[in-house]
């Protein structure tokens, strides 16, 4: 019987288990892989076989297979050898193959990727999938080093499923690549229908051949999401469903029939916000993993025993607390001999837990707080980086801190945006924020930003599609609020309030104490000054007085200005994070000139 289930921990344990297990099920940009595809390495003058293999973690004779003319003893030279991988589905966002490689003392990067592998893949790439900083790796630690690859189309051919990955190198050409393989032009093309040829680098997908040297067919399970993906995805979803459901049952340890289950977890999983603050993280519609944000790969060595954390915080004393959040209190910690930031959650707050821990571990930025690690035992555990200066709603309207500098608040802006902007247009896969406000915004002992509170992130790839409204009042876009609308604009939006909370001190919701006054926007309130034939003498009175005169006035009203384009009505003619970062950057030296002079 269910209600022998003990403790949800162990389900909840069992629930990130199979939300691993399942990762590449859940998302549906891939599914599956295939078991083989080939790299295409040039070979330069001083390497051979053994490093090889050594870099592309296959044996000799394995590369041989696939090779005519190459046998251990000799390899081509300023030629091209295939070498065989198997081509997987990474974290359901594309298809790739990671590669282990233990780094010597000189490398960097881009040494990895242009020359011990080829052009197979970019440091920028690289970079990606792993946390090291990229000026100080670690002699002899490992990197993954990500390959991309494909397993063929359907809808282009049948006739063709294994494929190789090829850097194009400086002088090849469309025509000189089909010719060296006996492949015809447009064929390449269909399979590489953006690729601009002309460019001599970046990769493109050829039909290789097997190791008899026939062209093995399309196999449509292969990680077409076009033929797969729907059917695959609803069965993962449904499993995690289950999961979550006796998740939530258990927590509740009461018996309940089957059906009831279903709606019971539903409840369990809509985040229910703590009565204080002006937030609201639900609404009537929504449902286990709308996002496909449940799937996650979590990484066994950033998790934490219970005890750790409990001796970190010393039993999580409330002399430790240092943050309250919708979700959850934030403790300081000494962990490891680093400076860290716990946050505890509720059960219920599952589904921001995952989402946090997927979307931190994928990211990875000098403007975004740093994940170390996490913990389930009882309540969810997300351990930080430590970030000494608190968050900007702090500085902003709290007394007990001094008042932040112009130029200070143009950095602090410059630093957010600049975070932004990576989960917008950079990273893999590319996320909407849609909870920035100051309080999200934390300040490092430098006096640079970080953003933080990732737990309601959406993959900008459901963009367009309503979905469940999260986020905070004053900070909520009209087309979010209206139609859940969700894309990066809705950051963008809520990046413009929190320029005018930078000029003005002032809340995203002003209240007076009055209670006949209606409670009035920042939003609203800048687009009356800012209509104003005179705005220039209403903006000055809009100006945090604790800044005194100690402002240059031109910086001021640029940066009203870029808040009033941010908060634009319609969201496409906000400017995206890519130009307010440019615009900032301009700004931000401009105003440390002023400031040293
Ligand atoms: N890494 C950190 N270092 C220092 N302080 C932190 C850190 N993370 C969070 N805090 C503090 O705790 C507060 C709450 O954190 P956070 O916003 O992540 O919690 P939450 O429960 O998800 O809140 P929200 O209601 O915004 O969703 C922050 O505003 C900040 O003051
Ligand atoms: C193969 O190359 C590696 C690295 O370039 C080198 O250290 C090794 O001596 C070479 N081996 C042979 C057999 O040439
Ligand atoms: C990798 O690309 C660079 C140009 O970007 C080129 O100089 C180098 O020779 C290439 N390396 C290999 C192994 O093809
Ligand atoms: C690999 O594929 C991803 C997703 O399609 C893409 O963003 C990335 O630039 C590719 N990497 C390389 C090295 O081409
Ligand atoms: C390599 O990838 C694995 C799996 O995603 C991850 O756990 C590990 O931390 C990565 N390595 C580095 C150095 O970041
Ligand atoms: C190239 O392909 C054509 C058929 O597409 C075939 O007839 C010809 O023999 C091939 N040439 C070589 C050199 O493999």
């Amino acid at each position: 019987m269910l209600n022998h289930v003990g403790s949800h921990l162990r389900l909840v344990a069992f629930l990130l288990l199979i939300s691993t297990y399942f990762t590449s099920l859940v998302q549906s940009i891939c599914n599956s892989g295939c078991d083989l595809a080939l790299g295409s390495y040039y070979i330069e003058q001083g390497t051979n076989l053994t490093a090889i293999s050594r870099y592309m973690n296959t044996e000799i004779n394995n590369i041989v297979k696939y090779n005519l003319y190459t046998t251990p003893d000799s390899i081509p030279c300023f030629e091209r050898i295939n070498v065989p991988f198997s081509c997987d589905c990474i974290n359901g966002e594309f298809l790739g193959h990671v590669f282990t490689y233990e780094l010597g003392a000189w490398d960097t990067y881009e040494l990895v990727a242009k020359v011990l592998h080829a052009n197979l893949t970019t440091a920028d790439w690289i970079r990606r999938f792993n946390s090291y900083d990229p000026h100080r790796l670690p002699d002899g630690g490992n990197i993954n080093v990500t390959v991309n690859c494909s397993c063929g189309d359907g809808s282009i051919s049948k006739d063709y499923g294994l494929f190789l990955t090829y850097p194009l190198r400086p002088g090849e050409t469309l025509d000189s690549v089909s010719s060296s393989v006996n492949l015809s032009s447009d064929l390449i093309r269909s399979y590489n229908p953006d690729f601009n040829f002309n460019q001599g680098s970046g990769l493109i997908y050829i039909p290789g051949r097997d190791e008899n040297g026939n062209y093995p067919p399309f196999k449509p399970s292969s990680g077409d999401p076009r033929l797969s993906g729907g059917v695959i995805g609803g069965i993962t979803i449904g499993v995690v469903a289950v999961v979550l459901v006796l998740a939530g049952f258990s927590y509740n340890g009461v018996y309940i029939t089957k059906s009831k289950l279903l709606k019971n977890a539903q409840a369990q999983l809509m985040p229910i916000r703590a009565p204080t603050g002006s937030s609201i993280r639900s609404s009537e519609s929504g449902g286990v993993s709308a996002d496909g944000l449940t799937g996650i790969t979590i990484d066994k060595s950033l998790e934490f025993t219970y005890e750790d954390l409990s001796i970190a915080t010393d039993d999580f004393s409330l002399a430790n607390k240092i943050g309250q959040g919708g979700f959850g209190v934030v403790y300081s910690a000494e962990l490891r001999g680093e400076k860290a930031a716990i946050k505890k959650m509720d059960m219920q707050a599952l589904e921001q837990f995952l989402t946090e821990l997927k979307v931190l571990t994928h990211v990875h930025h000098l403007n975004l707080v740093r994940l170390i690690g996490y913990c389930v035992k009882g309540s969810l555990f997300l351990v930080y980086e430590y970030i000494e200066n608190g968050n900007l709603n702090q500085h902003l309207h709290g007394l007990e801190r001094d008042a932040l500098p112009w130029s200070i608040r143009v950095q602090v802006a410059l630093d957010s945006a600049r975070g932004l902007e990576y989960i917008h247009e950079d990273s893999v896969p590319v996320y909407v924020h849609c909870d920035i406000k100051s309080e999200n915004i934390l300040i490092d002992k430098n006096f640079h930003g970080k953003v933080a509170d990732f737990g309601i992130t959406r993959l900008t790839r459901v963009v367009g599609r309503k979905s469940r409204l999260a986020g905070t009042f004053g900070y909520m876009p009209p087309e979010y609020v209206q139609y859940g609308e969700v894309s990066p604009k809705v950051d963008v939006y809520a990046f413009g309030v929190v320029l005018y909370e930078l000029i003005s001190a002032k809340q995203a919701i002003i209240r007076t104490d009055d209670p006949d006054d209606e409670p009035k926007g920042l939003v609203a309130m800048f687009d009356e000054v800012l209509s104003q034939p005179d705005r220039n003498d209403d903006l000055v009175k809009m100006i945090d007085p604790r800044l005194g005169d100690n402002y240059p006035l031109d910086s001021v009203q640029k940066v009203a200005q870029l808040a009033k384009a941010c908060t634009h009505e319609d969201p496409r003619l906000r400017p995206n994070m890519r130009s307010i970062v440019l615009e900032l950057m301009t700004l931000s030296s401009s105003t440390n000139q002023n400031l040293d002079t």
